[in-house]
């Protein structure tokens, strides 16, 4: 598939509002619309070899869904149909959503389970992201002193939203093209 597929959990809309800004900041030309995760099949997922994916925050020990409390289905649900499955090939960029003032020692921690399920299966990722600029004790998120992936807090730093989603998608761009151009 010569664009990017936009993926997000959520359970009470924040991750499909920053998905959809991802969307509307890259343009219909580089991405298809994001899809819920919870209403996608993994073919679906699968026909992408440049992704962006995202996920909320609820818990440290596994991804979220029904068994952590989220009302609906999540990326919990999802991650059973990517067992045995490689992913090589694939460029995969990660969000995460959290909110450090309320879960300073757990932030964003969900992040690491949607990384490790990648990354296990072969993909390449991309999109690593400081930690300046936060203010937490602890994430599980955090490899190398850097975020697996970019991480928005629209709880307590909302304005910095925007400025996050640009520098981020300037810099994986053109890190995910030459999956494109492959597909192309
Ligand atoms: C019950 C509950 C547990 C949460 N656990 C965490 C957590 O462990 N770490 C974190 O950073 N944020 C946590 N959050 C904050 C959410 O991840 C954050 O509000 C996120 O934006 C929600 O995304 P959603 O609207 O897409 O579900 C929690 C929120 C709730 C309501």
């Amino acid at each position: 598939m010569s664009k990017i597929g936009i993926f997000f959990g959520t359970d009470t809309g924040t991750t499909r509002l920053v998905a959809k800004k991802i969307y509307s900041l890259l343009g219909e030309e580089l991405a298809d619309k994001p899809k819920n995760i919870n209403r996608t099949s993994p073919a679906e997922l699968l026909q992408y070899d440049a992704l962006i994916l995202g996920t909320p925050s609820y818990g440290i020990g596994d991804l979220p869904g029904l068994a952590t409390g989220c009302q609906e289905a999540n990326w919990l649900e999802f991650a059973p149909y990517l067992d045995d499955v490689d992913l090589s090939g694939k460029r995969v960029a990660l969000f995460g959503l959290g909110h450090q003032e309320r879960y300073a020692d757990r932030f964003a921690s969900s992040l690491i389970h949607l990384y490790r399920l990648f990354y296990g299966n072969g993909a390449t990722m991309i999109g690593r992201w400081s930690t300046e600029g936060y203010s937490f004790q602890h994430s599980a998120a955090v490899i190398d002193n850097q975020f697996v992936g970019l991480v928005i807090d629209q709880r307590s730093q909302p304005f910095l939203t925007d400025d996050r989603l640009q520098s981020w998608l300037a810099q994986i761009k053109p890190q995910l093209l030459p999956a494109l151009a492959q597909a192309a």
